[in-house]
């Protein structure tokens, strides 16, 4: 009989596996410790959602919309898609559920999984994780600096150092036409000398041609003038105060005129977090406001502000300390030896796991010599040899496997003994 074919997971989307994912959870427990404490409360939306939603709020002439939905019909013909993103899930989940009647604002985060069918590359997937934060019900700039505030201690309890936020002001959507028309002003001279998706862009999207990575486009866009200098007063003053707040908080940012985002609902404040390892291509983090989605949704008019982390990314490029203390937990390996004690190794080691420690226990019958073998090679702190001799006296033998010495302790003392030499902060 020949071998069943192999089935492989669909192109862009990953297994995670241990101990990889012990740092995907350390990571969101971070998160979730991080905004919780600034006041943030966790929300769950669908995975999938009317394909109309994320048309009408990312816009229809975006990159996500225009070729990276996972869109399908389900079996009664209606249009779903898997979602790109979480803030347009957010704003329709406030509408459907009225939360402007509750107590404002409310701060809202999120993680979990988004679907884009982009083109492969290094940091980039067709399955990826976000974890979003967003604030609703608010329009000051307190309100921008703030979730900013959130995201630089969450990065910094991760041990970032080096993550500089770039911000721009894309002033307020009445201030576009004139852009758009800048834009379209400075460029069309040059129309044939631009890449053929930012032909495109300048008729359809003009924004996007500003931070397109072909080098000629760059060129070209760094002529037309930044969105600042025509934006309302009212926009730029805003944008001002959110920096002058980011410095007070001694968080590095930098003005880059040319970022846009590829989202269509953001007004006045944008921002990206760029890490110097992954280069300027590569994004951990984009944000800004979107004061009028919810009223384009038909919903009331709040205002918001908000963000998503790419945890793919960040995990990627943690910090070695943050990575180590996660992934160096300590662990007892837990070997019963003969009948008697393979019989009764189960009730103890469930009694130690009640005392807080975290084990292994031998169950393939291995010789004592093999199973510390493995011990030491997996990297386990200490060995609990179960005899049946320690049994008969109720003690059990722990060998520290780094040392290599070892001693007799009470099988109730164990945990006792494991929390002094290997608790946490050992
Ligand atoms: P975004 O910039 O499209 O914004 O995505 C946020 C982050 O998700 C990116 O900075 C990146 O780290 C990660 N990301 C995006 N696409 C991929 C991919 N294909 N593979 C791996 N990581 C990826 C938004 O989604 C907005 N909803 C953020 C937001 C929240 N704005 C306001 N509130």
């Amino acid at each position: 009989m020949g071998k069943a074919p192999v089935i492989q997971r669909p192109r862009g989307t990953r297994d995670l596996l241990p101990p990889e994912t012990r740092l995907w959870q350390a990571v969101e427990e971070v998160a979730r410790e991080v905004f919780g404490a600034f006041g943030a409360e966790e929300i769950r939306t669908p995975i999938f959602e009317p394909t109309e939603l994320f048309v009408r709020s990312v816009g229809e002439t975006t990159d996500i919309v225009h070729k990276e939905m996972y869109t399908f019909a389900d079996r009664k013909g209606r249009s779903l898609t898997l979602r790109p993103e979480g803030t347009a899930s957010v704003a329709r989940a406030w509408i459907e559920n009225g939360l402007a009647d509750r107590s404002q604002p409310l701060r809202l985060y999120y993680i979990g999984p988004m679907f884009r069918y982009e083109r492969m590359q290094r940091g980039r997937f067709r399955q990826f994780a976000q974890i979003g934060l967003e604030l609703l019900g608010a329009d000051g700039p307190l309100a921008d600096a703030e979730v900013l505030a959130a995201l630089y201690e969450f990065l910094g309890r991760l041990g970032f150092k080096d993550l500089e936020v770039h911000l721009n002001n894309l002033g307020d959507p009445e201030d576009r036409p004139r852009y758009l028309s800048a834009i379209r002003d400075t460029l069309a001279p040059h129309r044939q000398e631009l890449c053929g998706d930012c032909q495109r862009r300048l008729a359809e999207n003009p924004l996007r041609v500003l931070d397109c990575k072909v080098p000629r486009c760059g060129e070209l866009a760094a002529a037309v003038p930044s969105m600042d200098s025509v934006a309302s007063q009212a926009s730029r003053r805003h944008v001002g105060e959110v920096e002058e707040q980011l410095a007070r908080l001694a968080i590095p940012f930098r003005r880059n005129p040319r970022l846009v985002r590829g989202l269509d609902y953001y007004l006045r404040t944008v921002f990206e977090v760029v890490s110097p390892q992954l280069g300027t291509g590569t994004v951990v983090c984009g944000g800004g406001r979107y004061d009028r989605l919810i009223a384009d949704l038909g919903g009331p008019a709040v205002p918001g502000i908000g963000f998503a982390v790419g945890e793919d990314r960040l995990v990627e490029i943690l910090p070695e300390g943050f990575r180590t203390s996660v992934l160096a937990r300590p662990r007892l390996y837990v070997i019963p030896l003969g009948e008697t004690a393979v019989r009764h190794a189960l009730p103890h080691a469930r009694a130690w796991v009640r005392g807080g420690v975290s084990l292994e226990l031998e169950v393939t019958g291995r010789s004592l010599r093999a199973a510390l073998k493995r011990a030491a090679g997996e990297g386990f702190a200490a060995a609990a040899i179960l005899g049946e001799e320690e049994l008969a006296a109720g003690e059990v033998t722990v060998r520290d496997l780094a040392r290599g010495e070892q001693q007799r302790v009470a099988l109730a003392a164990l945990p006792e003994v494991w929390h002094r030499h290997w608790g946490r902060g050992k």
